[in-house]
């Protein structure tokens, strides 16, 4: 079986040194906000070109809690994209406040700057670009788009952590970055984690409160905040990981010019604008028969993945915004035609090149 992710090959090859690292916090015993998160912290922001970086529990967390340091709630409205996994509007309405999706653009997947300023209201206080798969949403615009209309920007890097445009890293453009650390991200820990990161030191001191049940003295409490955070250990295993990431992407977009080679004469293959840095969290193709295609590569062996298959528009968690099928043609599209191959540094050549060999046979089977 060629599986679309293998998380288990970094720890083989980095096993000695995560191995020493965990029994370190095991026997230093500073098991929570240990030395290993707070120099991590510094790592990642310097890494991203970020000021400060505050470890959370998960990427959920990050959006969550950069959105309550915006102070946005109740009657506020934050504009997302509708393709995307649900934790981006899941933390637009644990906050309390309403999602407005914005159609995405077809060729990036990302959300698009010209149905972002169409949906803008009185109500708006916030954008909310995800860069989906890897790809950065076209962040010179929207941050234009924001700075005109005095919005906010929290950037869903969830999917994206080293992706930049013209060298500037995602994360770093808008108020916050919201990063994840689930295992299968390009940066993954062995168990949840996340990070918010931000230049503003109003913005960093407000959420390293919220995350400590709202206070910024032990046992004094200014606000109700959550307990949200980043693991010691899974500190210490991201610390062992950092360093190697940007080979690791290097990698992911060495298989990316090899998908293209083999496939673009095919069918759809993903799309990088010039001085963009797309980052391949996954490998995703466009094809009109995508669920038999999907079944076949399924027959020999390789898995393949469908990331989303309902827009988050006609999600049931969504009813009460009352849309219905077409109010976001692009968005209901993709889902219908998107593919996620394998892909992931430790991928072989040799299985690459199989993956492409049978989604070329079957589209061609499909075809007949
Ligand atoms: C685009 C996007 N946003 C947010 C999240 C939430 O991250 P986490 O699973 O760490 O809560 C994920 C991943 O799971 C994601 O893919």
């Amino acid at each position: 079986m060629i599986p679309i992710c293998d998380v288990t090959e970094q720890y083989r090859f980095l096993k000695r040194r995560i191995d020493a690292a965990v029994c370190d916090v095991f026997a230093h015993g500073q098991y929570i906000n240990g030395p290993n998160v707070h120099a991590l912290e510094n790592e990642v922001a310097a890494y991203l070109g970020a000021r400060y970086a505050v470890g959370v529990n998960s990427g959920t967390d990050a959006l969550h809690l950069a959105l309550r340091a915006l102070d946005i709630g109740p009657g506020d409205e934050v504009i997302t994209s509708p393709f995307t996994f649900i934790a981006s509007s899941e933390a637009i309405g644990l906050v309390g406040a309403k999602p407005v999706f914005a159609d995405i653009d077809p060729q990036r997947f990302t959300i698009s700057p010209e149905a972002i300023e169409n949906a803008i209201g009185p109500r708006t206080r916030a954008i909310l670009p995800v860069h989906l798969y890897g790809l950065p949403a076209p962040m010179p615009e929207i941050c234009r788009i924001a700075e005109r209309y005095g919005l906010a920007v929290v950037e869903d890097c969830a999917q994206a952590i080293g992706a930049s445009i013209d060298g500037r890293r995602v994360g770093t453009f808008g108020e916050f970055g919201a990063l994840s650390f689930f295992p299968s991200k390009n940066l993954g820990a062995y168990g949840d984690g996340g990070m918010i990161v931000t230049s503003r030191p109003d913005l960093a001191d407000r959420v390293r409160s919220l995350r400590a049940h709202g206070g910024r003295v032990k046992y004094h409490h200014e606000e109700l905040g959550v307990n949200s955070r980043l693991d010691e250990v899974q500190a210490a295993i991201l610390r062992v990981k950092l360093p190697h990431l940007e080979s690791w992407l290097d990698l992911r977009r060495l298989h990316a010019r090899g998908y293209d080679a083999a496939l673009r004469d095919a069918l759809v293959t993903p799309f990088e604008p010039e001085r963009y840095r797309h980052v391949y969290h996954q490998y995703t193709v466009r094809l009109p028969d995508r669920d038999a295609v999907q079944r076949r590569l399924g027959e020999h062996g390789i898995q393949s993945m469908v990331y989303y298959p309902v827009p988050l528009h006609l999600q049931r968690v969504h009813a009460a915004l009352g849309h219905r099928a077409g109010d976001f043609p692009h968005a209901e599209f993709a889902a219908r035609e998107v593919l996620s191959l394998p892909m992931y540094p430790e991928l072989s050549d040799e299985q690459r090149r199989r993956v492409s060999e049978l989604l070329r046979a079957s589209l061609a089977l499909v075809a007949l």
